[in-house]
């Protein structure tokens, strides 16, 4: 899962993709395309919905993406655009491009990406937490 700061959206869509496959043998992190926070702990106002849903993401540590991370997980799933553009700029081989997709038209829902709630409010942070419960949900049911 991947963000620009890994502190507010992608450790949620981490936190609830974890959630959802407790029983399965699934590897997930999440990493941010900047290096603005490293070893920060997630956005307070993420931390604070994820536990209103019963999610616990605050052990989380933001680190920025590393080429090998495009080598060792299957799918890269990306926020928005810009993450889209700057995590193909990465890539080396067709074989990475491949595993690179928006979270949103990966899953089949209806919007363009997830907006960056950093600058916005509660209800920003509702609106992103409730789109990454219907993407990752969706997603997984492809799987
Ligand atoms: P995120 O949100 O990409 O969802 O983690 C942001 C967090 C921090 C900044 C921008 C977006 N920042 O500019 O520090």
């Amino acid at each position: 899962m991947v963000c620009l700061g890994n502190i507010c959206r992608s450790p949620l869509a981490e936190g609830i993709l974890h959630n959802l496959t407790q029983n399965k043998a699934y590897h997930i992190d999440s990493a941010g395309t900047s290096n603005y926070h490293p070893g920060a702990k997630p956005d307070s106002r993420s931390i604070a919905i994820a536990a209103k849903n019963g999610i616990d993401i605050s052990k989380q540590q933001a680190r920025q993406i590393s080429t090998a991370d495009l080598d060792f997980f299957d799918h890269i799933l990306v926020m928005d655009q810009q993450n889209l553009i700057d995590v193909l700029a990465l890539c080396n081989s067709e074989k990475q491009q491949k595993k690179v997709a928006l979270i949103t038209a990966a899953s089949g829902v209806d919007a363009m990406d997830i907006p960056d709630p950093y600058y916005g409010d509660e209800e920003n942070f509702n609106y992103v937490f409730s789109l990454l419960h219907d993407s990752c949900t969706l997603w997984l049911a492809k799987q």
